[in-house]
């Protein structure tokens, strides 16, 4: 799906004197094959930029173009034309495991099934099925959201935005509060559906998981474009005057390069250890 931002700048509370610019002159097109990380500091505006994507928020002044919609500030959304954009999107929230409001898993995750596609009779089926994908298995379904684990309820949320099937998915720190192996796990799931031709808009603070997923990141600062293009390229710089972290891989190259090890070409484990043999 193409989004496109043109001229986009976007306040918080635009009429009152608690007015806050926070998106300035935004002018972007989101490559719609791609897995796109949107990367920044905290308060940078990422979570707003998504929002403005599908209609949460209203552009202050430009546009944001999301599948031929245009949506600027004059523009009166209608339902039906909300609705039917809103299908295509999963948008997961940050802080979506607070997000949880049913009485089981099960209905939790039929929500987004039943809201958009009302005469589909499968939802149980797909909410199943979905929250299979996410590692949660029958005994989860019927129990209460409220007594599960922070990772358990993370993979309830995403099991929530996958079960109706939408061609993109805006990820906003899908793997904050996941341990190490959850993290991995709901990435490769990413991958997977990624693979499946369904685009994805990741937001997240973990510059490893942008070297391993991400084909393009664009970097936010104070609600500007900093920089965007290839992760490989973009990391292997000097990221924290961006204030991002330099991935472990880059981190460990650029230790062996102090030991009078140079490499080429590595970006990730089996292409370091490729490389560290032809030094003996
Ligand atoms: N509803 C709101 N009213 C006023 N200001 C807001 C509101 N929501 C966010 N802001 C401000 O807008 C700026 C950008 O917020 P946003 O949530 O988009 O940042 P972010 O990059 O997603 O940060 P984080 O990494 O912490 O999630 C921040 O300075 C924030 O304080
Ligand atoms: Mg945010």
């Amino acid at each position: 799906m193409q989004i496109e931002f043109k001229n986009l700048y976007f306040n918080y509370n635009n009429n009152s004197e608690f007015k806050v610019t926070v998106l300035k002159n935004i002018n972007y097109l989101i490559n719609k094959n791609n897995i796109t990380a949107i990367v920044g500091k905290t308060g940078s505006g990422k979570s707003t930029l998504t929002e403005l994507i599908n209609y949460f928020l209203k552009p202050t002044s430009g546009q944001v173009i999301t599948d031929g919609f245009i949506s600027e500030n004059s523009t009166k959304l209608k339902f039906k034309v909300v609705n039917k954009l809103r299908k295509k999107i999963g948008y997961l929230f940050q802080f979506s495991e607070n997000q949880l409001f049913e009485d089981t898993v099960i209905k939790d995750v039929s929500f987004g099934v039943k809201n958009f596609y009302p005469k589909d009779d499968g939802y149980e089926q797909k909410s199943k099925e979905a929250l299979r994908l996410v590692g949660l298995d029958e005994s989860f379904d019927s129990r209460s959201p409220f007594d599960l684990s922070g990772g358990e309820k993370k993979r309830v949320a995403i099991a929530g935005v996958i079960a109706y099937k939408p061609d993109l998915l805006i990820l906003d720190e899908p793997t904050a509060g996941l341990d190490a192996q959850g993290k991995k796990e709901i990435m490769d799931l990413f991958k997977k559906i990624h693979e499946t031709g369904v685009q994805i808009i990741l937001i997240t603070h973990d510059m490893n998981v942008v070297l391993e997923y991400a084909d393009e990141m664009i970097v936010l600062d104070n609600g500007s474009i900093q920089k965007y293009g290839s992760p490989k390229e973009i990391l292997k710089e000097n990221v924290e005057k961006y204030n991002l972290e330099t991935p472990h891989i880059y981190k460990t190259i650029n230790a062996l390069k102090e030991k009078g090890i140079v490499l080429n070409n590595v970006t990730d484990i089996p292409s370091l250890v490729t490389e560290l043999k032809k030094h003996g």
